[in-house]
């Protein structure tokens, strides 16, 4: 089955490739396996792109396991970014109530892996499909995760913090918020920042500014001013870029050294060596 169109591997990246589906599945991960949830407060500002090229990033450069989660139910971006939209993948849809009880089995059917070692959890189409989110099973889901991935990648979509509390499940140990730079994206950036901030003392968060080239973009200071926290990267918008993760695969970009890949590349790094791996 050919699901590599996103790999182009880096030349100096010594470290071991995950051959075939599955393979590299053994419970290898250390008990403080570390979760980052990447959200905005509202669509279109870039969320599932930038964890998708940070996912993509870590797995490459990095000897660490990462897993991409993309939580967006009823969605087809991870499906179409990463070409595997023909049907024969399973998604979290798929194993109903058994996110609960994850086993080896159950994930090895469910997780994607590529050549560059990133791995990838799919949402299904159907938007009505939420047994993942009812009851105990996702934090049961996300505990299962932990046992088998050293860095967890979640594409939390906003309205999730509706059916997700955060504040009593253990759901992240890190949060990257996503906004666009005009002042109506910074100020509900801001009412979700403190919604975090109430939800969990001393989040480690990072604030990621995309598009800031192409938007009404307000001053840094006007930035820092309704915000009171200090911006983590400022991401231009590429035209190429999208086309290129849209047609050819996140891993594709990272052949490119252009000002939005070496920015998307300091961003992974920084939070990479923030973890505690
Ligand atoms: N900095 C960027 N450069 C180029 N394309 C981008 C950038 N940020 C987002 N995009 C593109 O913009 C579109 C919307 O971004 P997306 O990540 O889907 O937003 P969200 O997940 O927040 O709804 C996608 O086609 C994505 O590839
Ligand atoms: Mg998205």
């Amino acid at each position: 089955m050919d699901h590599m169109k996103t790999l182009t591997r880096d030349k100096n990246n010594k470290k071991e490739i995950v051959s075939e589906r599955g393979e590299n599945m053994q419970n290898t991960a250390k008990p403080e396996s570390n979760v980052i949830l990447f959200s905005s407060a509202k669509g279109g500002s870039g969320c599932s792109f930038i964890t998708t090229a940070i996912s993509t990033y870590l797995a490459r450069k990095t000897s660490v396991n990462v897993l991409l989660l993309d939580l967006n139910t009823g969605k087809r971006d991870s499906r179409v970014i990463f070409d595997v939209d023909d049907g024969n993948y399973k998604d979290y849809g798929d194993i109903g109530n058994a996110a609960g009880s994850l086993d080896t089995s159950v994930l090895k059917r469910l997780v994607i892996n590529f050549d560059n070692s990133l791995h990838l959890i799919i949402p299904p189409l159907d938007p009505g499909k939420k047994e993942i989110l009812e009851g105990d099973n996702f934090n049961r889901f996300l505990e299962g995760l932990r046992d088998h991935f050293d860095i967890i990648c979640i594409d939390f979509p906003y309205h999730l913090f509706r059916y997700i509390d955060i504040g009593e499940i253990d759901i992240a140990d890190r949060f990257v918020f996503v906004s666009l730079p005009d002042i109506v994206s910074i100020n509900n950036t801001r009412i979700l920042m403190e919604y975090i901030d109430n939800a969990k003392t001393h989040p480690g968060s990072y604030l990621v500014i995309n598009k800031y080239n192409v938007r009404p973009a307000i001053s840094p200071t006007g930035l820092t001013n309704i915000l009171k926290f200090p911006v983590s990267s400022f991401i231009p918008y590429d035209r190429d870029i999208e086309f290129l993760i849209n047609t050819r695969g996140p891993d594709y970009i990272f052949n490119y050294n252009l000002r939005i890949v070496r920015s998307i590349s300091e961003l992974s790094q920084k939070i990479y060596e923030e973890l505690d791996l």
